[in-house]
């Protein structure tokens, strides 16, 4: 009888990426834990999904998504061969790294953020070094370009924190760096400002952006990266040939076309994200200002684990991390305002 096959010494000591859980359809829970949009796609989106027929799934779908790239192309003033289609955007991250590093070279962010970059960077066998936040969460600039990394990722605004990072401060840390600044733009439908003017200036500079969280997709799994042609084409080689599906490229067309109704829920978001920051402050509740569909907070008089625990006891999922700098918070998904009352509610005080 043969062995199990031996993996990857990498694979087999690597801490693998804990999702947010996910419970099932159906199950009656208050889901305030992966940054979701609390509101429905656009009706559009449902439309194009009952559009597909058995022609449109007999063929394989177009290999880059033309189609899309030329909408999105259109909604960013772009053209269309500096979009990049992805299976969600952790799908171009991973594509990324794929493309800019390979093993042994430096991978640089700034800690905490998003914990699918060192799980990627380690499938490639690159170094990681991350670098602290400054006061204010403002970006390390001099630290990360210390770094001698070939790639910089960061997540802006950023995650867990929900803080932004002004573009003029990022256009300092992309003018002095060779390599590629990735900008993961995945909660921008929901801050003040945004880096895509960077992209026309700036080759070194990738934007990532997501359908799961403005456009109400996490579901169908479809994001994006707009950067100049050339680095494009390079990604385009080391994706997947078929990395979309028919039915995902349709609904994200749709979905990006109806810009009113996406806007619509992001304004709602904003409002409610300020209405549930407020009143967990009234509560004493340290709260991040936030520019994204969450906030992160610390618990008054500690017992964040305890306190997760006990929201989930009663039907309410929330995100607690236990590590440095974040065992004392949680990370709470702004919800419907109904969903954020019944949190409030169930908290204690
Ligand atoms: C900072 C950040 N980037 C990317 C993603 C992944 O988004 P997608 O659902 O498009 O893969 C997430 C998901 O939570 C995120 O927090």
């Amino acid at each position: 009888m043969p062995r199990l096959p031996q993996v990857r010494t990498i694979v087999s000591q690597m801490a693998p990426y804990v999702p947010g859980e996910q419970p099932a359809p159906g199950e009656r829970v208050i889901k305030l834990n992966t940054n979701e949009n609390p509101f429905p796609p656009s009706p559009r989106v449902l439309e194009a999904i009952h559009s597909v027929d058995g022609e449109h799934l007999r063929r394989y779908p177009s290999p880059q998504a033309d189609a899309f790239r030329a909408t999105a192309a259109a909604v960013h003033g772009v053209s269309a061969d500096m979009i990049l289609a992805g299976n969600g955007s952790d799908e171009i991250l991973a594509i990324a790294v794929r493309t800019f590093l390979g093993p042994g070279d430096t991978l640089a962010y700034p800690d905490p953020t998003y914990s699918l970059y060192p799980v990627l960077a380690a499938t490639c066998e690159n170094r990681v070094v991350t670098v602290p936040w400054e006061t204010g969460w403002e970006l390390p600039v001099a630290a990360l370009l210390a770094t001698g990394a070939r790639a910089i990722f960061f997540a802006n605004p950023n995650a867990p924190t929900g803080t932004l990072v002004r573009p003029s401060r990022v256009r300092e840390l992309a003018l002095a760096f060779d390599g590629l600044l990735l900008v993961d733009e995945a909660y921008v439908d929901f801050a003040d400002e945004n880096c895509l003017a960077l992209v026309h200036e700036l080759p070194n500079v990738m934007i990532c952006r997501t359908f799961s969280k403005g456009y109400s997709l996490a579901g169908l799994r479809f994001g994006y990266a707009i950067a100049a042609p050339a680095l494009v084409a390079e990604m385009s080689k080391v994706k997947d040939s078929y990395n979309c599906d028919a039915i995902a490229i349709l609904a994200a067309i749709a979905a990006i076309e109806d810009q009113a109704y996406a806007r619509t829920t992001w304004r709602a978001v904003r409002a409610e994200r300020s209405r549930l920051a407020g009143e967990l402050g009234k509560r004493g509740w340290e709260v991040i200002p936030s520019q994204t569909n969450f906030v992160l907070a610390t618990c008054p008089g500690g017992g964040a684990a305890a306190l997760y625990r006990e929201l989930k006891r009663q039907g309410i999922l929330v995100r607690h991390f236990d590590k440095p700098g974040l065992a004392d918070k949680l990370r709470i998904t702004v919800g419907t305002a109904e969903q954020n009352d019944a949190l409030l509610a169930a908290l204690p005080g």
